[in-house]
């Protein structure tokens, strides 16, 4: 575990340490020789108009721009900024935000999350990569990121998409008003939306992982990365209370008249009126491991448990559940990512979500959101989305808006789910 956190908290920037190499900007890779093609490329290996979907469809590409809208502008006031487009905790997310010296000639901050935000740094490859014969492989040795790898992957998302301990949309900036962050690994690499196919050709070059491979890497490493945080010194960064961002949102923002307290949390032995850590990807794993047997589950359980708790307790006690659940999660890349779960299992797993969802175990908004997610993406990947369509668009109906999200609703809409899963 040790190593793990040694490799993944790099570089005082950015976690994600996506190469030291100068980065040459959005105009290195978008002339109409290289990635700026109008139409894919047919008989290439990759489309060529990789630029034009980013510029077009990717909200990537509008990542600074939004640092001048409207909600923006609020958000500054309301933290004391001159501004926001020009304020380091916003470029860290919204831009391609590299030490001034690593800025090539072409780089514009103002094109947003760039093909080198993920890609990496062109400085040593922008030429070489398109020479004949060489590989990817040459190529990540001159500092592209394995964006391929979809741990690796997950690793880049996350550093944005849910923050590390050095850019994190702490609870000031979400009172400031910025929106509450999500993240599914497989969905969101389906909405980016790809530039990119994964056929025979890609698989020979990368033999990537798609589908249920990514559901599952996604949600270990989201894993990782929150009880990371939870480990690091975010959790007590926040003055007299603790940083309300690694909480649970709704556990605080939800009306009064909605009584909550009883059934798994009495069970699970917290006190009422306390504060709730977040458990939604844990959640998630829960049900791979009752999918896969043995006493999974169960282990998995008495880790999240002691970790609420702890969550109620005291920061020692949160850092060290924290990094005792993270290694359990930590060996399931060992043994989970490095098995092959058949159509069957899969389908025990998306199962075991719904059956979660209606006995009342994901009653939490940001639970409800990912047994969403994981349902629609599982169902993708055993080839049924056509048949289980409607109840997962039921299911998807209680979560259109946060604030009015009821738990009974959700629970009855995954009972019905049952009934086609
Ligand atoms: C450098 C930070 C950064 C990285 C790395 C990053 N994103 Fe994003 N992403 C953002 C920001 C910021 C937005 C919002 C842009 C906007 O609308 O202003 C966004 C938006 C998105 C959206 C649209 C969300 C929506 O609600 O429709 C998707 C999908 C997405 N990202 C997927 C990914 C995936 C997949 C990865 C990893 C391969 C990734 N992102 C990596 C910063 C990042
Ligand atoms: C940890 C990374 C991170 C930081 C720090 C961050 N953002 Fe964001 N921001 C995101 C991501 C990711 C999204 C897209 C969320 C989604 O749609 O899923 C986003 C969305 C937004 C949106 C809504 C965009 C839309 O049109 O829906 C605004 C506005 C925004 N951010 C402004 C800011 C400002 C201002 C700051 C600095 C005070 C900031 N952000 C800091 C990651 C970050
Ligand atoms: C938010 C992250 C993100 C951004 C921004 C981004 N990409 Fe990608 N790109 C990916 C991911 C993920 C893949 C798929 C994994 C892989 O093949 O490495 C990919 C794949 C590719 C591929 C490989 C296709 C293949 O078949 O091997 C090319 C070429 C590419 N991107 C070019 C670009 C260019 C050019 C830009 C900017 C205009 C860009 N990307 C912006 C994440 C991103
Ligand atoms: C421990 C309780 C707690 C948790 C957990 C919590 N908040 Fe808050 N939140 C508060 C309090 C207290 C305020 C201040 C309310 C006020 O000023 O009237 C607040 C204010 C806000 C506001 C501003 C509302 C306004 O009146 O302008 C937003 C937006 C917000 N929180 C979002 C979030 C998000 C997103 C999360 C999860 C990432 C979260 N909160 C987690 C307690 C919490």
């Amino acid at each position: 575990m040790v190593g793990w956190l040694g490799v993944f908290w790099v570089g005082p920037l950015q976690a994600v340490n996506i190469s030291d190499d100068a980065h040459l900007g959005v105009a290195s890779c978008a002339s109409s020789v290289c990635h700026g093609k109008l139409e894919a490329q047919v008989g290439k290996n990759v489309w060529l108009n990789e630029y034009r979907i980013w510029s077009t469809e990717d909200r990537h590409h509008r990542a600074y721009q939004t640092l001048l809208n409207d909600t923006s502008k609020r958000i500054a006031t309301n933290l004391g900024l001159p501004n926001a487009h020009e304020a380091k905790i916003c470029l860290d997310c919204h831009a391609d935000n590299v030490p001034a010296n690593k800025r090539g000639p072409k780089f514009q901050m103002a094109d947003g999350v760039g093909c080198e935000a993920c890609h990496g740094g062109g400085e040593r490859w922008v030429e070489s990569h398109r020479e004949p014969g060489v590989t990817h492989a040459d190529n990540i040795a001159r500092g592209m990121y394995p964006t391929e790898d979809s741990s690796e992957r997950a690793r880049l998302c996350l550093s944005c998409h849910m923050g590390t301990k050095d850019q994190f949309t702490t609870h000031r900036i979400m009172g400031a008003g910025h929106p509450r962050l999500v993240f599914e690994l497989e969905s969101f690499t389906a909405n980016q939306p790809a530039h990119y196919e994964v056929d025979e050709d890609y698989l020979k070059r990368k033999g990537s992982v798609v589908g249920f491979g990514l559901w599952l890497t996604g949600q270990i490493a989201a894993a990782q990365n929150y009880l990371g945080m939870l480990q690091s010194d975010l959790l007590s960064s926040a003055g007299i209370a603790p940083e309300f961002s690694l909480y649970d949102c709704h556990s605080c923002h939800h009306a009064m008249t909605e009584q909550r307290w009883g059934g798994l949390r009495l069970k699970q032995g917290l006190a009422p009126g306390g504060l709730r850590l977040q458990d939604n990807h844990m959640l998630m794993l829960r049900s791979v491991g009752e999918a896969v047997g043995g006493s999974e589950a169960a282990a998995l359980d008495a880790l999240v448990r002691k970790l609420l708790i702890a969550g109620q307790t005291g920061y020692a006690q949160t850092r060290s559940a924290a990094a005792e659940l993270s290694a359990w999660v930590g060996a399931r890349k060992g043994t989970w990512l490095q098995r092959e779960f058949s159509v069957a299992e899969i389908k025990r797993i998306r199962k075991a979500i719904a059956r979660q969802g209606a006995d009342g175990q994901l009653n939490d908004f940001a639970a409800a959101e990912q047994a969403f997610y994981g349902i629609e993406s599982l169902s993708y990947y055993v080839n049924d989305i056509d048949s289980v369509g409607p109840a997962v668009d039921k299911i998807f109906a209680t979560l259109e808006d946060d604030s009015k999200f009821s738990a009974a609703s959700f629970r009855a809409a995954c009972s019905a789910a049952l009934k086609t899963l």
